[in-house]
């Protein structure tokens, strides 16, 4: 059982930002990652829609025999995750924006996320902001637009910035001192935020959380790959294969398949 792979899957190429966490915290597990960019981007799509490619996704996964599988998309985390754990007999690890330990930390009051429709329109999302968020000021700001230039290969453009630019302006204006990232893509954005946020505006992200998360699963039930060689990590995408790879920085093979 331990030396079966891990399954990943995300909308498009964003949960790469996982998967990259996850090779870094546990380089013997073998992974499989499924872009769904073919059907990208979920943020807007209903929760039915965003149910039922779930679905599909891990389905493929569980029939290329993952022992485990972390839906490495906010969005989908958020809508369907409750769906996958009761039709599926195989664990989930799911993501989801770090709205606690920004709205602990805060010494502004002010926090800001940045997050797809699909995520901040969600009843979990909801939950989890109302339980953390007394006394401090959430702003929340759909990212709309900004899987697609991502996915088009666009990150570091000038069409990016003026997005970004836009977003940011609000959460500036309330002196945000903490800037929640809640999509998977969004990573990917970091070193451009960084040039357009206050000095003081520290950014989070879920990524490294989902990693130990998945390493404590494992652990729990027995399921780590005790092998000594390092895993291998199978990418596959129903979308652009040069946009996939170049986010993996040139170092996987990127296979196109339809599903
Ligand atoms: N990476 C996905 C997420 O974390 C992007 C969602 C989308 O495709 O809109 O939410």
């Amino acid at each position: 059982m331990s030396i079966q792979p891990i399954g990943i899957f995300d909308s498009g190429v964003g949960g790469t930002s996982v998967f990259k966490e996850i090779k870094a915290l546990l380089p013997h597990e073998h992974t499989i990652y499924l872009a769904d960019s073919f059907n990208a981007p979920y943020g807007g799509k209903s929760k039915k829609e965003i149910i039922d490619l779930s679905v599909k996704n891990t389905e493929l996964l569980i029939q290329k025999g993952c022992k485990l599988i972390v839906v490495a998309c906010n969005t989908a985390t958020t809508n369907a995750i409750s769906v996958l754990r009761d039709a599926f007999d195989i664990r989930f690890i799911g993501i989801e924006p770090a709205i606690k330990p920004a709205a602990l930390s805060t010494q502004t009051k002010a926090i800001g996320i940045l997050a797809t429709k699909g995520t901040l329109s969600s009843e979990l999302f909801h939950k989890t902001t109302d339980l953390y968020s007394h006394g401090i000021k959430v702003i929340e700001q759909v990212g709309e637009g900004i899987v697609s230039l991502i996915e088009e290969g666009k990150t570091d453009s000038e069409d990016m910035t003026v997005l970004l630019q836009t977003y940011l302006k609000p959460m500036i204006a309330a002196d945000i001192d903490y800037l929640v990232l809640g999509c998977t893509h969004y990573p990917y954005l970091i070193p451009l935020l960084l040039e357009m946020l206050p000095n003081h505006v520290k950014i989070i992200d879920s990524g490294q959380a989902v990693a130990r998360q998945t390493k404590a699963v494992l652990e729990q039930h027995h399921l780590l790959n005790t092998q000594t060689l390092i895993g291998n990590s199978q990418f596959y995408t129903n979308g652009n294969v040069d946009v996939m790879k170049d986010i993996l920085d040139g170092h996987y093979d990127v296979e196109h398949l339809m599903f």
